[in-house]
């Protein structure tokens, strides 16, 4: 009985020392760093006894967020000096910007005593953009200036880039004003200033910060005012119908300019754009630069007109314009024909021929141009059909007294035009005329009568 006494005390004494110690805390970090959005680990060891309890704080406060912060620890007893030591860890997950604004301290205690460990953290961020000046529109040769704020930590660098490229001190670039908006956090401001801002200027001017951790961009547009003028005018351009033409015009101002189609000065309708006869497509390649073509589907000979492309802004408007020529490829409305006639008779042939613009006819026999002579004569005349807009081009050819030797059978008549040719065949037979050829063979007879006749009446004198 007494040794089992003795066996409980000295289990006792081994569980609840005699001495009671004061906790005290250690670690091996004060200062932690985190980036954004990563975890970090605090770790503390407290000795004492009885055993330590460990607690963490942030900013006075017991934290007891459990979502964010998740605390555990482990428990060690030295036999030989009977004195706990507590490992105590606190895992921040997702750290915050904020998170890096606060102090974090561990404590450790028990009934002897307490005892705490201050740690700071540094959360690593940004560059983030923090204000911005807004976009801006001036007159040409004025001055623009753009501002930007970043923070940061590390701290940021500002540069500023134009079309992918730095800009140097020179083309005003101020320097940077740094300001801590918080212990570690950096802010920093770079204003950059354009003077006498050109067409060339309009563009995206960008605020690039860096830090260690990462690079942040932010884009301002500059936009310069000025009257519209054109970099591509109009063309004169010629379609086969029914090829769609096309009419491009690109032109800068400053506020970006609209653009008015017109047809033989008048606007192209809303209507007219919606039935799809014509088509508009606008392109805004960079700020205050814009193309456009006009469309003009399915020609036909009504498409025939002057053309223009204006271009207007607040500060002024400019027109180019160009015509729109439409080809119809000549057509011979008269199919191959073949003609007997007399000799010495007079004979026509005529061809008449459409086609925009108006054809030429030339007429060929066997293949060789016939020229205007004493008896072979031309004569052509040109009528435009106000519904369909061709030309109807009527070509005679005429000989005045026709010989046998005019016989061919290919006398071709060719209308061309730009767009084309066409022809057409006519063959003439003529017939050598009996009754003319008797007739001076009756002459003949009666001269050589007569002069027998006068041979014999004299001979006897
Ligand atoms: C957590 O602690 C804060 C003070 O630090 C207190 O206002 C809040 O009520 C506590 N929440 C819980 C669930 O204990
Ligand atoms: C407790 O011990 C385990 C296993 O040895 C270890 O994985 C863990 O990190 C320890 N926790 C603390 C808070 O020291
Ligand atoms: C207990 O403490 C003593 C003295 O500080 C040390 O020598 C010994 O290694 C410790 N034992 C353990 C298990 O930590
Ligand atoms: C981390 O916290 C931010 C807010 O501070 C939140 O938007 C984000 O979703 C969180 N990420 C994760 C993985 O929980
Ligand atoms: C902790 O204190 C700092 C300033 O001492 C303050 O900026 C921060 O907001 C505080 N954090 C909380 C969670 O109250
Ligand atoms: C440690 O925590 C205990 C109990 O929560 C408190 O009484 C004591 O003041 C704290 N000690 C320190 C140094 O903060
Ligand atoms: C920004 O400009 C500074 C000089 O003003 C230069 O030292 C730095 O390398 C530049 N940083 C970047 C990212 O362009
Ligand atoms: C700007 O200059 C810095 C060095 O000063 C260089 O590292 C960076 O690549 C340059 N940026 C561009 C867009 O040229
Ligand atoms: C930029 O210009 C400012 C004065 O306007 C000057 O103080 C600074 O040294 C210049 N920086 C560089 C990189 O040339
Ligand atoms: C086209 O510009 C000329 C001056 O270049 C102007 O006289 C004419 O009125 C303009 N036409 C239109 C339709 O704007
Ligand atoms: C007629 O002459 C034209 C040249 O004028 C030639 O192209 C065509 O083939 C000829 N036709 C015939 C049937 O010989
Ligand atoms: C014009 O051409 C159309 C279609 O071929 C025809 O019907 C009309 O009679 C022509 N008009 C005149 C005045 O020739």
């Amino acid at each position: 009985m007494q040794r089992l006494f003795l066996v409980l005390c000295y289990y006792c004494l081994l569980q609840h020392p005699a001495s009671a110690v004061a906790p005290t805390v250690s670690s091996e970090m004060s200062s932690y760093f985190v980036d954004e959005s990563n975890s970090v680990t605090f770790q503390c060891t407290g000795t004492g006894a009885p055993e330590p309890a460990i607690h963490w704080f942030r900013n006075g406060s017991l934290i007891n967020d459990t979502s964010r912060f998740i605390a555990s620890q482990n428990e060690t007893f030295n036999s030989s000096t009977m004195i706990y030591t507590v490992s105590g860890s606190l895992t921040l997950i997702n750290a915050s910007v904020a998170d890096g604004r606060d102090d974090y301290w561990c404590n450790a205690s028990n009934s002897d005593g307490s005892s705490s460990l201050m740690f700071s953290l540094t959360v690593y961020f940004g560059p983030r953009l923090v204000s911005r000046s807004s976009d801006v529109s001036v007159p040409r040769y004025g001055t623009a200036s753009f501002t930007c704020t970043m923070s940061g930590n590390e701290r940021p660098t500002i540069n500023w880039t134009f079309y992918g490229r730095n800009l140097s001190n020179s083309t005003g670039f101020m320097p940077t004003s740094i300001t801590m908006a918080h212990d570690n956090e950096y802010q920093v401001t770079s204003t950059l200033t354009l003077a006498n801002v050109s067409p060339d200027s309009a563009y995206t001017y960008y605020c690039v910060g860096s830090n260690q951790l990462n690079t942040f961009s932010v884009g301002f547009n500059l936009e310069v005012e000025f009257a519209p003028f054109f970099l591509q005018d109009l063309s004169n351009t010629a379609v086969t119908p029914p090829t769609d033409a096309v009419f491009t015009c690109g032109a800068r101002g400053g506020p970006l300019p609209t653009i008015t189609w017109t047809k033989n000065n008048r606007a192209i309708t809303l209507e007219e754009y919606l039935s799809g006869k014509y088509a508009r497509q606008t392109g805004v390649t960079l700020p205050s630069t814009i193309y456009t073509a006009l469309t003009i589907a399915n020609t036909a000979p009504s498409d025939i007109a002057d053309y223009s492309c204006i271009v207007s802004n607040a500060l002024g408007s400019v027109n180019s314009t160009a015509t729109l020529s439409v080809y119809v490829r000549p057509s011979i409305l008269i199919t191959d024909e073949a003609y007997t006639v007399r000799e010495q008779s007079q004979v026509s042939f005529q061809c008449v021929g459409t086609g925009i613009p108006a054809p030429d006819i030339t007429w060929y026999k066997s293949g060789n141009l016939i020229m205007a002579s004493d008896s072979v004569t031309f004569s052509n005349s040109i009528y435009l059909n106000d519904s369909t807009l061709l030309y109807i081009v009527t070509s005679t050819f005429s000989i005045a007294q026709v010989a046998v030797s005019d016989s061919d059978t290919n006398y071709t008549c060719l209308a061309s035009n730009p767009a084309g040719t066409d022809s057409a065949q006519f063959e003439l037979n003529v017939i050598e005329n009996p009754s003319s050829s008797g007739s001076s063979t009756l002459m003949m007879s009666i001269v050589a009568f007569i002069f027998c006749f006068f041979v014999a009446f004299l001979l006897p004198n």
